[in-house]
């Protein structure tokens, strides 16, 4: 409020006064001096103010009072008192202000200042009437001063000292009536009282605005200490936050590329630097569309920080808005020495090109992926700087997130890749279980058909004789039905469809249909027979049971050439014992399973799988003979194939089989 009224004073009576234009120089002089007042008033305190209002006030007051009550004084007289006493409250003022804002520590001169002032302020009461002065009041300033600046035991020392030398004044000077010390002490004991009950009430409002004052202080230093915790807080909220984005992007992100874009994103916003970059040791990642401006997935952004001045670009783009600061020499430099960063696990000081760095590495224990940098200010770059520690601290911690992110994207490649070869060979063997045998009996039914075409002619000596058209449509519609359920096996193949996704049970029914097909397309008689509980095999068993009948009676329809097949499965509470029996050619069990057919071992690795044991028998004929009988030379041996799987409800441990072995 009264720099307010200062600057008010200043630029409206001021201006009114002087033609700022004409006296430039005096109206530069008066606005300095009125900025020092201003300035000065800004800098006292609440007491300050109060004193040095109160002595101006009250030199107002006396001076009117006294003046009013000297017509019968000679007016110089007059004239000189009063000016004497305002030059004198100008440079007291003046004085005690001045030692006050110094903080002069020793106190002894406000004591002698204000000794002076009480003896000058009894002296003034000679040519101003004695006691009856209007003066009297005015040394109350020296009270208020006092108290102020000084203790209670001073103020009362001072005012003993004024009260005895007014008094004495009065008893020498103003005493008419000529009564001794003691008579005019008592007859001035009402002022007297009140000025010993003025000062004591001054000391306490003084002391309780003192206390006040501190309690405010107090205050206001709680409440600086609230606003910075809660600065803080804010400040650990949202690194928290920046954080916790980062570990749930980056943990997320599936793109190596973006991986070490994100890190660097998340760096700039952790440590608020100005530039973050990661020099990475990885060749095997996918390069990235825009990989000839972030090479080596190194990127530097410019942040917009409000504080303008604390940003200058440095290296070679100086000024320049995404300035690449990871040249191809600073990164040179930074991977010449790369041994001073790396297997520390923790951030390292270094200044490159001018530019103080934390660099830190990003590996596991046993790979490095690459590093992390960051550039800072070079007043941070020092090792004891809290702010230095906080980011220190900050890299320590990215570091570790990026080494985890980026041994996770790897050990999920390798997974993949993993994952791709193991479905790959499922779906190679179910088709070679499954499709395949089928097609291979389509094929059969087409040569048969075009065999007895042939024979048809033959017979009717080169008269073509056209087959009943009910034969040809019935064996086309079943070579129909094969190939669409080929077809159907295909996609369930491809699609990791299963009867469990069906929701029913088509085991046998499955079963049932396909030999039925293979017997019509190859006219190979196949009995089928099943006794037990189909509810105590496990889905796999299931699954395993029709791939092995299926590579079995392809084999013998294929190699064995033979007429009849028959399978049995029988199954009780422990086992489930799977026989398939050809009476075909057979073959030499261990010569022919370590061959390049896929079929007998894909069985035997499918058994061992499922914890169970094959076994193959057969009595091999030779090739003569098989031709000698016109049709594969079958004594009624052939093959047989017996495998025995552990049910559901089996604990203990099947011996492994030994490829081949004989029943
Ligand atoms: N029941 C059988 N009767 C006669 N020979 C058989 C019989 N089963 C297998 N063989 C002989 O054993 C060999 C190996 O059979 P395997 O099923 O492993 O391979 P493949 O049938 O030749 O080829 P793939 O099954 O991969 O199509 C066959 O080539 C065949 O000579
Ligand atoms: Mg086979």
């Amino acid at each position: 409020m009264l720099n307010n009224l200062i600057h008010k004073f200043a630029y409206n009576y001021i201006d009114k006064m002087f033609d700022r234009t004409k006296y430039k120089t005096v109206n530069k002089i008066i606005e300095n001096t009125i900025r020092k007042i201003a300035g000065f008033f800004k800098q006292l305190d609440i007491f300050n103010k109060v004193i040095f209002f109160y002595r101006y006030f009250s030199l107002l007051i006396t001076s009117i009072f006294f003046a009013a009550s000297s017509q019968q004084r000679p007016k110089l007289l007059v004239i000189a008192v009063i000016s004497g006493v305002g030059i004198s409250a100008i440079i007291l003022n003046s004085l005690y202000l001045c030692l006050h804002l110094l903080s002069v520590k020793q106190k002894k001169f406000t004591r002698l200042l204000v000794l002076i002032e009480t003896v000058g302020n009894a002296l003034i009461l000679i040519p101003s009437g004695g006691l009856n002065s209007p003066y009297l009041w005015y040394s109350l300033n020296t009270v208020l001063v006092t108290l102020t600046f000084l203790d209670l035991k001073y103020c009362i020392f001072n005012l003993m000292i004024y009260l005895i030398i007014t008094t004495k004044i009065s008893h020498v000077l103003f005493n008419n009536e000529q009564i001794s010390f003691w008579s005019v002490l008592s007859r001035n004991s009402n002022l007297i009282l009140s000025f010993i009950l003025i000062t004591v009430a001054s000391h306490l409002l003084i002391t309780l605005l003192n206390k006040l004052k501190e309690e405010r202080n107090k205050l206001i230093k709680a409440n600086e200490e609230l606003n910075l915790a809660n600065m803080n807080l804010h400040r650990a909220i949202e690194y928290t936050m920046s954080m916790n984005r980062a570990i749930h992007n980056l943990v997320n992100q599936r793109d190596a590329s973006m991986l070490a874009r994100l890190l660097i994103e998340y760096t700039l916003d952790i440590t608020k630097s100005r530039k973050a970059f990661f020099i990475s040791f990885l060749s095997d990642l996918p390069d990235y569309e825009n990989h000839e401006k972030y090479k080596d997935y190194e990127s530097t952004y410019n942040r917009s920080i409000d504080d303008g001045d604390d940003v200058e670009p440095s290296g070679e783009g100086n000024g320049k808005e995404g300035a690449v600061f990871l040249t191809q020499a600073c990164r040179n430099s930074i991977l010449k020495q790369k041994d001073k960063v790396l297997n520390l696990r923790v951030p390292v000081n270094m200044k490159i090109n001018g530019e103080n760095l934390i660099l830190s590495e990003v590996g596991s224990l046993y790979q490095s992926y690459g590093i992390l940098g960051i550039v800072v200010k070079n007043d941070v770059s020092d090792v004891s700087n809290i702010l230095y520690k906080e980011l220190y601290n900050q890299m320590r911690l990215l570091s570790e997130l990026g080494s985890i992110v980026f041994e996770r994207y790897l050990l999920e490649e390798s997974n993949n890749r993993l994952l791709i070869n193991d479905e790959q060979n499922r779906i190679a063997n179910e088709i070679h279980d499954t499709v395949f045998q089928r097609l291979f009996s389509i094929s059969c039914a087409i040569h048969k058909l075009m065999q007895r075409q042939d024979i048809m002619q033959r017979q009717n000596d080169g008269i073509i004789e056209i087959m009943p058209d009910m034969d040809i449509k019935s064996e086309l519609a079943t070579m129909k039905d094969s190939v669409g359920n080929a077809m159907k096996e295909l996609r369930e193949i491809v699609y990791k469809l299963s009867w469990r996704k069906k929701g029913e049970n088509v085991f046998q029914s499955d079963m049932l249909r396909y030999i039925d097909e293979i017997s019509k397309l190859t006219g190979v008689k196949i009995s089928f027979s099943l006794s037990g509980d189909q509810e105590l095999l496990s889905y796999d068993v299931k699954r395993g049971i029709c791939r092995i009948i299926r590579e079995s009676t392809g084999n013998a329809i294929r190699h064995g050439e033979c007429r009849n097949i028959s399978i049995s499965i029988n199954i009780d509470d422990y086992f489930t014992r799977l026989e398939i029996k050809d009476d075909g050619k057979g073959f030499e069990v261990n010569k022919n399973i370590h061959g390049t057919g896929l079929g007998l071992r894909n069985m035997c690795s499918l058994v061992n799988s499922l914890n169970g044991e094959v076994n193959i028998t057969s009595q091999h004929v030779k090739d003569e003979k098989s031709e000698k009988s016109e049709r594969g030379g079958n004594d009624g041996q052939g093959t047989l194939i017996a495998v025995i799987l552990p049910n559901n409800g089996f604990k203990g441990i099947f011996k492994e089989v030994k490829k081949g072995e004989a029943v």
